[in-house]
């Protein structure tokens, strides 16, 4: 069976962007695919959180995962850093990758902007340990966000370059995976292009009803249609983004309607999104409360996770070093 992997950095709480442009789709992949999920967390030191963040964070995301509906039995959940042999494939990785390309990447140069007092080696070389985690398991597919495409350019680069290199096809050039067709992005409710920690505009899956509804009901509109039929603006394009992943398709149809007869009230609307989304998060919040309350729990989860994902990259570690002249 095609293996499949795949991570998120565990910087703040997860919110519906990441609900429904990943995780969602990890828990539709576990049951087709030999799944193993992670939570970068070494990826998260390129800006240097506190001890105490650290250790909190990850348990954070892992109960958010199980609450999302992952299940470790099928597709085990590991963090990153139980997993020490992926630092080894990295320092090989990184060998064969030059400044110059590592320097190309949008991500690098984005970062490198925003934060230039820290530009550190880490923030370089990240897209070779994303390589790493991913080349560990020598994993077909990894789903991930369009904004990691350049990320993944690397990941095959490295794969090819190491099979070059030693004359050898031993690792498989990882593919995107993406679910559906377009991938989605879920938009920002202040009219802004999508949900982000770092765009401070998001709804997350720990919110409860009242904040839920404030946020929804808050979000940005327009005026109204003055003629039928009209084009949507992008802020209201955005209202019908929220209904299309959270309500039916019957309720979406009423609304378009009302919208191409220009009757549509933004109230109205509104308050219908904000009941959908809460009856699609109130569940994973009563779960992520659950398993957060419960830690030994989550230390055998983790602990299950950290031994199945060191099975696979010692044994993917043991062949490299082979390869490379090492015994
Ligand atoms: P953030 O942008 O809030 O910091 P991350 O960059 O940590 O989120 O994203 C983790 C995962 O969630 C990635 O796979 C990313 O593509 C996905 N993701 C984040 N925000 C959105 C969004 N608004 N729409 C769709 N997917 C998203
Ligand atoms: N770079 C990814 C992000 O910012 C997180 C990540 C790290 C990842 N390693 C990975 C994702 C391996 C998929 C596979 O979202």
């Amino acid at each position: 069976m095609d293996k499949v992997v795949s991570g998120i950095r565990p910087t703040g709480n997860l919110h519906l962007g990441n609900y429904f442009g990943a995780v969602k789709s990890f828990v539709q992949m576990q049951t087709q695919y030999d799944c193993m999920f992670f939570i970068a967390d070494w990826h998260s030191l390129t800006t240097h959180p506190k001890p105490e963040d650290i250790r909190q964070s990850a348990r954070t995301i892992l109960a958010e995962y199980l609450a999302c509906g992952l299940e470790p039995e099928r597709a085990p959940i590991y963090i990153q850093s139980d997993v020490p042999e992926t630092l080894e494939l990295y320092l090989y990785l990184n060998m064969n990758m030059y400044l110059g390309e590592l320097e190309r990447v949008t991500t690098f140069k984005e970062k490198a902007r925003k934060q230039p007092d820290n530009v550190n080696a880490g923030l370089l070389t990240y897209p070779t340990l994303m390589a790493a985690d991913i080349l560990q398991h020598r994993a077909a597919y990894v789903p991930v966000g369009k904004d990691q495409e350049q990320n993944m350019e690397v990941a095959r680069k490295c794969a090819r370059r190491f099979n070059h290199i030693y004359g050898v096809e031993f690792f498989p050039e990882p593919q995107n995976f993406y679910f559906s067709e377009k991938a989605l992005k879920v938009p920002g409710l202040d009219g802004s292009g999508k949900m982000g920690k770092s765009e401070g505009n998001c709804i997350y899956l720990r919110d409860d009803d009242k904040t839920i509804t404030k946020k929804v009901m808050r979000a940005v509109t327009d005026s109204g249609p003055t003629e039928p039929n009209s084009p949507k603006p992008e802020v209201i394009e955005n209202l019908f983004t929220f209904m299309r992943i959270a309500s039916t398709d019957e309720t979406y149809r009423y609304f378009d309607e009302k919208w191409n007869d220009c009757s549509i009230r933004y109230g109205d609307m509104k308050k219908q999104i904000a009941a959908d989304l809460c009856a699609t998060v109130a569940p994973i919040r009563e779960r992520i409360l659950e398993y957060s309350s419960d830690s030994a729990r989550l230390d055998r989860i983790a602990a299950h996770g950290a031994e199945v994902a060191r099975a696979s990259a010692a044994a993917t570690v043991q062949e490299v070093r082979h390869i490379i002249g090492f015994k």
